[in-house]
């Protein structure tokens, strides 16, 4: 049954992984931004936020085609609430970064992440677009990070139930295995 199988495959690991910590260079572009503007800080980590950020959407398009291709491979979750509580993480990680590129634009103006041309700008300004992003991006993009705060510490917390530790599930597979011969 593949719900038995105990661990994601190579390809979820990578992305959890891999976007867990460029999500927490976003995180820490954005706090700088709230808490400490025209600071040096800001200074030295803000102008990373909007390329990251467009970074992240590709990634997240990808992980999500990923989960339906691999959906039937993925153990099962342990409860009603991790099933959830994934599905708003999925959501937000959408939504977070979406809500922004619509803001950018509508605003007009020309947008190219890491020299790409994605947005070659217009004359003018298209309101509904700049407002819902003003609106949702940022208060959206908080509530995601305590989403995120939330998640590890139940990751933590499941450690210490018997038969539940997820996390081992997010690691690589160690020693033998039927299906990888080891990995
Ligand atoms: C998953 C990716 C993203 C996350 C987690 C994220 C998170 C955040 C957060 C938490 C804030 C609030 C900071 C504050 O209140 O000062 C913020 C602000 C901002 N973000 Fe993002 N962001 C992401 C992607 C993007 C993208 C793609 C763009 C633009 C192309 C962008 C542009 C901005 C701008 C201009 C602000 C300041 C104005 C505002 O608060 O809405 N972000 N972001
Ligand atoms: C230190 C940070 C993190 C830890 C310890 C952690 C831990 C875990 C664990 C143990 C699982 C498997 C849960 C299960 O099978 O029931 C999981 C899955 C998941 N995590 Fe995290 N996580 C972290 C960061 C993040 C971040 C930053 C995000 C998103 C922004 C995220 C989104 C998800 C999602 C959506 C899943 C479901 C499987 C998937 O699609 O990858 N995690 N995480």
């Amino acid at each position: 049954m593949p719900s038995h199988i105990p661990h994601y495959g190579r390809v979820s690991r990578l992305l959890h992984w891999g976007m867990a910590a460029l999500f927490g260079v976003q995180f820490i572009t954005a706090i700088a931004h709230f808490a400490f503007p025209d600071t040096a800080l800001e200074a030295a980590v803000w102008g990373t936020h909007k390329p990251l950020g467009a970074l992240l959407m590709l990634l997240i398009v990808l992980r999500l085609v990923w989960a339906v291709v691999d959906r039937t491979r993925r153990p099962a979750s342990v409860n009603l609430a991790a099933s959830l509580g994934h599905l708003a993480l999925y959501a937000l990680m959408v939504a977070v970064p979406l809500v922004a590129l619509l803001r950018q634009y509508g605003s007009g103006r020309a947008f190219a992440p890491f020299g790409i041309l994605l947005m070659p700008g217009f004359e003018g300004e298209i309101e509904w677009m700049t407002a819902v992003g003003g609106i949702f991006h940022g208060l959206l993009g908080w509530v995601l990070l305590a989403l995120i705060v939330g998640h590890v510490g139940m990751a933590l917390l499941h450690r210490r139930m018997a038969g539940e530790d997820v996390l081992v599930r997010m690691l690589p597979r160690l020693g033998t295995h039927p299906d990888t011969g080891g990995r």
